[in-house]
């Protein structure tokens, strides 16, 4: 055991404050957007960013990686061979920012202001929250670790530019490189928590099948009126064949879609009931009059244990000013697909492909293009880098965090349990309010630095957990 004092990280904080908001908007005002080739030097830029900051927080055999794609950071600081290992992975890369029409402030502009939830402030900014703000607490956590000398772990930072594209070319490198990423536990914060007062740990993530419809027609646009009634309309089709995904309950129809989905079991149920939740302010939040979904679950049941689908955008014919008289030859939908536990990406991707092409009519031809997917992911609360999560919460925000599965995907948690042989543990800081991926994405103050304060704790506690294990 070694000695620990809040009060010091505390003060350090207090002591560093403006320099590390500043350096956090610098990292904010990159523009490494990894979807749009057109920001690919502004990824680059943000890569060199981090590089440069791992060099002055003390880490050692700091590299840019280059891959088919955006680039990999990786940094360590290995004290000790018999000592427990952190792998901490993050990502640099943001959403694009559009529409940005719908922004208060310059996404890449970052500018404090205070809201209801956000008494304290909050930073506006696009990946103020997913992920750089989350991902550079740990970068300043590690920095007073090492200032302070209350490094007991190794630690190893990975911190990728190509998240939000689906992280295809991570998966080839944790695959040639599984020495230099060995490690005990990896560390993540790029999930949320329940409210600022009700810390939670996400012990579950859902999977993604995401794929592309075409619909096509006549083999060209016709005249509405010369064809219109004797020829299939591929968006009146389109449209039909989307609306048939879902029965009246909200069921999905695929058949097959539920084979392998696990049912929720009571303690399941009754945990999730537990979890703090208000309809009202929901509803209120996002400004609609009531929840929607499958029948038989709540809210907080829908969202994360059971599987979805949805169209992420639909498109086709005339959408300019006035009225055009016509009969598209195309229309297409991107259609997303969230998977729980058990249930294959690739399997989803092909029932959902087998069946939209069947239940196309005579008159239209169906293309469905599958993109990035991803699988579930769950752990138990009883491991030792639960516990150590659990403690630290305890410790910084002075009460018990709840276990709660989330809604949302980050694909290379599993992949790194399946190739590293390693569990992820999530402790996320970000809220729903945060907005990611909107417009006015945020993130507070208060989180930003209880997320500094509460990382130390971990490592202590995992430290002295994984030292205990190890002797018993
Ligand atoms: N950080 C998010 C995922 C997330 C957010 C999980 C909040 C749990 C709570 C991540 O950056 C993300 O956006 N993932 C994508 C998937 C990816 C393949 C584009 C998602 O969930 O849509
Ligand atoms: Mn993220
Ligand atoms: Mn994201």
């Amino acid at each position: 055991m070694y000695f620990y004092n809040m009060k010091e990280i505390k003060q350090f904080i207090g002591n560093n404050r403006d320099r590390i908001l500043n350096e956090l908007f610098d990292l904010l005002k990159i523009k490494s957007v990894s979807a749009d080739s057109s920001f690919k030097q502004d990824v680059k830029d943000a890569a060199i960013f981090l590089k440069d900051n791992f060099k002055n927080i003390g880490c050692e055999n700091i590299e840019i990686i280059e891959t088919a794609g955006h680039p990999i950071v990786y940094a360590d600081k290995i004290i000790n061979k018999s000592a427990p290992t952190i792998l901490v992975y993050g990502h640099y890369d943001v959403q694009p920012a559009d529409p940005i029409e719908l922004w208060d402030n310059p996404p890449f502009d970052p500018i404090i202001k205070k809201t209801d939830i956000h008494p304290e402030g909050a930073i506006y900014a696009r990946g103020a929250c997913d992920d750089k703000g989350q991902m550079f607490m740990h970068l300043k956590a590690f920095e007073y670790m090492k200032k302070f000398d209350k490094l007991k772990c190794n630690i190893k930072f990975m911190i990728e530019g190509e998240e939000e594209v689906g992280s295809v070319n991570l998966e080839k490198f944790i695959n040639e490189n599984k020495e230099k990423l060995s490690n005990d536990v990896i560390l993540i914060s790029d999930t949320g928590m329940i409210a600022n007062d009700i810390p939670s740990i996400t012990t579950g993530l859902r999977g993604l099948s995401y794929v592309e419809v075409e619909v096509t027609g006549p083999n060209r646009d016709l005249h509405s009126g010369l064809y219109g009634g004797a020829v299939a309309n591929p968006i009146n089709i389109l449209s039909k064949m989307i609306s048939s995904l879902h029965d009246e309950n909200n069921k999905i129809t695929i058949p097959g879609f539920y084979d392998k989905v696990l049912e929720m079991t009571e303690s399941e149920r009754k945990e999730v009931s537990k979890i703090p939740f208000s309809k009202e302010d929901y509803e209120s939040e996002i400004d609609i009059n009531s929840t929607y979904g499958e029948k038989g679950y709540v809210t907080n049941e829908r969202n994360s244990y059971r599987p979805t689908l949805d169209v992420n955008g639909i498109w086709g014919g005339y959408i300019g000013e006035g009225a055009k008289t016509v009969i598209a030859s195309k229309a297409y939908a991107k259609i997303s697909m969230r998977l729980v536990p058990n249930q294959k990406s690739e399997n989803i991707t092909k029932l959902f492909s087998d069946h939209f092409n069947k239940i196309a009519p005579n008159g239209v031809k169906v293309k469905v293009t599958p993109h990035h997917g991803g699988e579930a992911y769950v752990t138990q609360s009883d491991s030792i880098e639960y516990q150590a999560a659990e403690k630290a919460y305890l410790k910084a925000f002075g009460s018990k965090p709840i276990a709660q599965r989330s809604g949302g995907s980050i694909p290379i948690v599993p992949l790194f349990e399946k190739v590293l042989g390693s569990k992820s543990i999530l402790m996320g800081f970000g809220l729903d309010s945060d907005a990611i991926h909107s417009p006015n994405e945020k993130f507070g103050l208060f989180n930003f630095f209880k997320g500094i304060e509460t990382i130390p704790l971990f490592y202590k506690y995992y430290y002295d957990l994984w030292i205990s294990n190890k002797n018993e």
